[in-house]
């Protein structure tokens, strides 16, 4: 893996909401306004047809988000499924590696009977330990380093599991300008938080106070999206993390994810049992 990890554009930033110490409630705010940006671009209508194709195509009635946070667009996902003929049914089971007992209090009630939050801890890198389903991963496969990267889609192609991999960003403009543009960049980022915040649901009262009276929020948000472009696997990336892998029996796609418009919008890779 040495060499492979040597010819990647991506690089190893830190993310603040990957550490251990970082406070549960300050890392479900920040993901509470990832939400809030992928509706701003359309995630929710394109991931439900990339994975309703999925579901069709393998009779998968249940669908396990690895890398959850705050269930991203996930729940809204769902809701354009149910009104697909044939996927009335599908369930949602939600996880992460730090599952946050306010997300469990949530998404854990009886009146969504077809979605819930997985209690314990899953850690994405051993799918195996995952409940049965689609997998799919939406913006956290760049939280994994290489090694750990390569060795989820092992994981997949070993148990012969679906996994579709989606992120809303794309790693395309070079390094050198990420790091002139990034004082500037960071400022935007900030500036978008104090706006994106009213449109938060629900709207607690640590989201207001830590973004508009010490404004924690818009500085860690700001920084780890920033930080999140640089790390994203482009598809060259994807091509060095995928060799050797693919068989007789799993193949593996990527490419550009696209809207109804016909507008880019991120990266998918996506592995199948055949
Ligand atoms: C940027 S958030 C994405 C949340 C959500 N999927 C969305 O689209 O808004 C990344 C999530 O990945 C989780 N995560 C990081 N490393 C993980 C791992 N090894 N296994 C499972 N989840 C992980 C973090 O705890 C965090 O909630």
């Amino acid at each position: 893996m040495e060499s492979v990890i040597g010819k990647m554009k991506r690089i190893q930033l830190f993310e603040f909401e990957d550490f251990g110490w970082f406070p549960s409630w300050l890392r479900v705010c920040m993901t509470n306004l990832i939400v809030i940006l992928q509706k701003m671009v359309g995630v929710p209508e394109l991931l439900a047809t990339m994975i309703a194709d999925v579901l069709k195509k393998k009779s998968l009635t249940n669908i396990v988000d690895l890398g959850s946070g705050s269930g991203g667009v996930m729940p809204e996902v769902m809701d354009a499924l149910h009104k697909i003929k044939g996927l009335e049914q599908v369930t949602l089971t939600m996880t992460d590696i730090f599952p946050s007992a306010e997300m469990l209090k949530k998404f854990n009630t009886e009146t969504l009977d077809k979605i819930s939050y997985n209690e314990t801890s899953i850690d994405a890198t051993n799918i195996a330990t995952a409940p049965e389903g689609l997998k799919t991963m939406v913006n956290c496969f760049h939280h994994m380093p290489p090694k750990k990267a390569r060795a989820i889609l092992e994981s997949a192609q070993r148990t012969n599991q679906s996994l579709l991999i989606y992120e809303m960003g794309d790693n395309n403009i070079p390094l050198l300008i990420w790091w002139l543009l990034l004082p500037l960049s960071l400022v935007i980022l900030i500036i978008m938080v104090l706006f994106m915040t009213p449109f938060v649901k629900p709207l607690t009262w640590r989201q207001i106070v830590f973004t508009y009276l010490i404004p924690i929020i818009p500085i860690c948000y700001a920084w780890d999206g920033q930080a999140s472009l640089p790390r994203m696997y482009t598809l060259k990336d994807l091509d060095q993390l995928l060799q050797g892998l693919g068989s007789e029996n799993y193949t593996w796609e990527k490419g550009h994810a696209k809207k109804k418009n016909g507008k880019k919008q991120g990266t998918y890779l996506l592995g199948l049992p055949i």
